[in-house]
């Protein structure tokens, strides 16, 4: 078949360099349904995870192998057989896996970190290529800190990985450092100086410590790049990664500068930003690029007279195009069983039975004390009830005493694995008085790093959706809980950062490596 020139291919690495974010980590669980919805949107490549750097990340690369079937799935490896073997036997399940090694290329990193010479570093990559390709013909090389390396070093070095058979080379911005124009330079010179560059396709992979990750991937698809790293909401290490959104609806929008296309379902767009936030507990800063709150907001008289006139004046794509539909009131206290299946069918969720009897009771409950329940409301029941994993505490029993004359104290009972513990704490106010009796129960006393409310849905009996990170031993993590009480939110918040930290503790802790 004729390779299509003008296809740029997503290769979505939300699930490893994403998980990298500070606060991030996901169980296995959750990262197969976030691999399920990258499949939906039509990613080309999933990047499950670094099989090597504990149990728990091969297990979750090798069970998302086992159930992606549109899309390739890589393992991370350095350029060593351990790596190599390990991720191999990670995603040799998968209907197209493919490996992806790497090693670094600067001489800053091969000097201070490596302590090797330029001629072992490409020995190394030849070598680690030529393992690879002897289980598949899918292979991946990063030449990392690419944009800090000697230029003639980094063509040789393409030229020789490329010679031992790898498919994809990928020249990643590492830390973020370079400027688009330069960028673009360097991706148009290895297309002029490795002779052998046809036979791979380019990638690019750009961290955003300027700012700069999309300008940057565009720059480099401009001068022949083929595949852009990406990861949804550009979350990633330190400032993230290419975001997958935006780069996607700039070279959608933009179609007539670059004639460029993907092959992403931009409608699943916001649902899956959604799903990301819903799972990670990170949320999405409200200016931010096609999936903020205010990405499609306009306030200015002026642009409000304009749009009404005609939409194109102030809007350079659909909110429908990215999968914003009105938030309309959707459910209320007499919706009944069918109502509430038909409509998650609506927003895209396929709900089995015994998920349906679940989810149903709690729009329920939440109607008693809710007059409108929204789509949001809908996807927090959800999240809660279906995608969380197993948890170890649960709240069965809070009540609290405030004001401007009581001691503000919380009277709790949580299940705690199988039994139900219960005690008291007090505080400067209430929430203050929650967290302590939560800590109480769980004999925990984690430093707060961050604590926030935000209305899920407008109303003054909006949702709350609280969020808690919580520091444990150079790790961060985010629980979120939603609830019309803001204190029940709260305490479902930490709560909930309290069952991730525990899956820290078994799963990531136990890492042995970490990468840009
Ligand atoms: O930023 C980077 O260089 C990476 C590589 C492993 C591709 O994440
Ligand atoms: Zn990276």
């Amino acid at each position: 078949m004729k390779k299509d020139k003008n296809r740029i291919y997503i290769f979505d690495t939300t699930l490893r360099d994403g998980e990298q974010s500070p606060g991030a980590s996901m169980n296995p669980k959750e990262k197969i349904i976030i691999a399920k919805q990258l499949e939906n949107l039509g990613v080309d490549i999933i990047e499950a995870g670094f099989p090597i750097a504990s149990e728990g990340d091969f297990d979750a690369v090798r069970q998302i192998s086992r159930e992606i079937k549109k899309c390739q799935v890589a393992g991370l490896a350095r350029a060593n057989k351990t790596d190599i073997d390990r991720a191999w036997q990670a995603i040799k399940v998968a209907a197209q896996p493919r490996i992806h090694t790497f090693i670094s290329s600067s001489d800053i990193h091969l000097k201070y970190q490596l302590k090797k010479t330029r001629e072992q570093v490409l020995k190394e990559a030849i070598a680690a290529v030529t393992l690879a390709c002897s289980y598949t013909d899918n292979v991946e090389f990063s030449a990392m800190d690419a944009t800090r390396t000697d230029r003639d070093y980094l063509v040789k070095m393409v030229e020789a990985v490329i010679a031992a058979g790898a498919k994809t080379v990928n020249i990643p911005d590492t830390v973020g450092y370079a400027i688009p124009d330069e960028y673009g330079r360097l991706i148009a010179y290895l297309f002029a100086n490795v002779k052998n560059i046809d036979d791979a396709t380019i990638a690019v992979h750009c961290h955003n410590d300027l700012g700069m990750a999309v300008a940057n991937s565009l720059a480099a698809v401009a001068n022949g790049a083929r595949q852009v790293e990406c990861t949804v909401n550009g979350i990633g290490e330190r400032a993230g990664n290419t975001a997958m959104e935006e780069i996607v609806m700039a070279l959608q929008t933009r179609h007539d500068l670059f004639g460029l296309h993907t092959n992403i379902k931009t409608e699943q767009i916001f649902k899956t930003s959604r799903l990301l936030t819903q799972i990670t507990g990170i949320p999405v800063q409200p200016n931010k690029a096609i999936v903020g709150a205010n990405a499609f907001a306009h306030e200015s008289g002026i642009h409000q007279d304009g749009l009404i006139k005609e939409k194109s004046t102030y809007e350079i794509m659909t909110p429908q195009s990215v999968g914003i539909t009105d938030t309309h009131i959707v459910l209320g206290k007499h919706s009944g069983r069918n109502a509430i299946a038909q409509h998650y069918k609506k927003m895209g969720y396929d709900l089995a039975e015994d998920q349906l009897s679940k989810i149903a009771a709690r729009v329920k409950d939440l109607a008693d004390i809710k007059k409108d329940i929204y789509d949001e409301d809908l996807e927090a029941i959800l999240y809660e009830e279906i995608y969380r994993g197993k948890d170890k505490y649960t709240l069965v029993y809070l009540n609290v005493v405030s004001g401007n004359v009581a001691i503000p104290t919380a009277t709790m009972e949580l299940q705690v694995d199988k039994e139900v513990v219960r005690d008291a704490g007090f505080g400067n106010g209430p929430v203050d008085a929650t967290f302590a009796a939560i800590r109480n129960i769980t004999k925990t006393n984690y430093q707060l790093l961050k604590y926030a409310v935000n209305a899920i849905t407008g109303g003054s009996d909006a949702q709350g959706e609280v969020t808690v990170q919580l520091r444990y031993d150079g790790y961060s993590v985010i629980g979120r809980g939603a609830h019309p009480d803001v204190i029940v939110a709260s305490a479902k918040a930490y709560i909930n950062a309290l069952n991730r930290l525990e899956f820290l503790q078994e799963n990531v802790k136990a890492k042995k490596v970490k990468v840009e």
